[in-house]
């Protein structure tokens, strides 16, 4: 006898493991952020527009990824931070999970540019709806470039449940914070598309009135 029970498509799995990940636009800054602590970054730049909702992009200089795994990382479960069941006892990196990117990459449109200090060239890629459509070689400094646009673009459902832009933006400029307060060893900046700038240094915070970015 047939049953019913069918087995998710990975495209629908990642949607659903997704909402686990990514409630917010401030969820996304936590996740890239944490990413580029652990890649080592001196200096993180974080741009954002209307709330996050529209662009979340997160910039470093930390050590870059190589061709193979500027596309591995975006698959569920792929993570360079643990190997064995064992090192999650000593573990010293904010991620371990191997679940952001490939959350982050099924509910919005997402590029990303990369380069390792030893590569002459870095990779392009662009995934939407966790699908790969563009991945090419390019020139790019070292460190990591990753653009979040249009959250949740694909479930209006979700998107129509954003709070409005002062209060997205509040939720990440609190991240932020959270984030660059915990390491004052590194260069934190942030450009909001309409003005309000803040750079955190070496744990001074500095407040600037920016043009318009992003
Ligand atoms: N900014 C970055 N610079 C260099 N490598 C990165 C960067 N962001 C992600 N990666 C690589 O991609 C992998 C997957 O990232 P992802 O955030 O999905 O998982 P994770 O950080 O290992 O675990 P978690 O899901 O708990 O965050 C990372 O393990 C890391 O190797
Ligand atoms: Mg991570």
């Amino acid at each position: 006898m047939s049953g019913i029970i069918k087995l998710l498509s990975d495209a629908v799995a990642n949607q659903i493991a997704a909402g686990e990940v990514v409630q917010r636009p401030s969820s996304i800054v936590k996740e890239l952020l944490e990413n580029s602590i652990d890649a080592g970054a001196t200096h993180i730049k974080l741009l954002i527009k209307d709330g996050g909702s529209t662009l979340v992009q997160v910039i470093d200089n930390g050590k870059g990824m190589s061709e193979t795994d500027a596309r591995l990382c975006w698959e569920r479960h792929a993570t360079s931070k643990i190997k064995k069941a064992e090192d999650l006892f000593s573990l010293h990196t904010y991620g371990f999970r191997g679940e952001a990117m490939a959350s982050i990459a099924a509910v919005a449109q997402v590029e990303m540019k990369t380069r390792r200090h030893e590569d002459e060239l870095g990779t392009f890629i662009r995934i939407e709806a966790s699908e790969c459509l563009e991945q090419n070689i390019c020139s790019a400094p070292v460190g990591t470039s990753i653009a979040v646009k249009n959250l949740f673009y694909n479930i209006p459902a979700r998107r129509n449940f954003l709070k409005s832009i002062t209060v997205e933006t509040k939720h990440i400029f609190e991240e932020f914070q959270r984030q660059a307060m915990a390491n004052p060893q590194i260069a934190f900046s942030i450009i909001q598309s309409k003005s309000r700038s803040i750079r955190l240094s070496n744990s001074i915070l500095e407040r600037k009135n920016f043009g318009c970015t992003g």
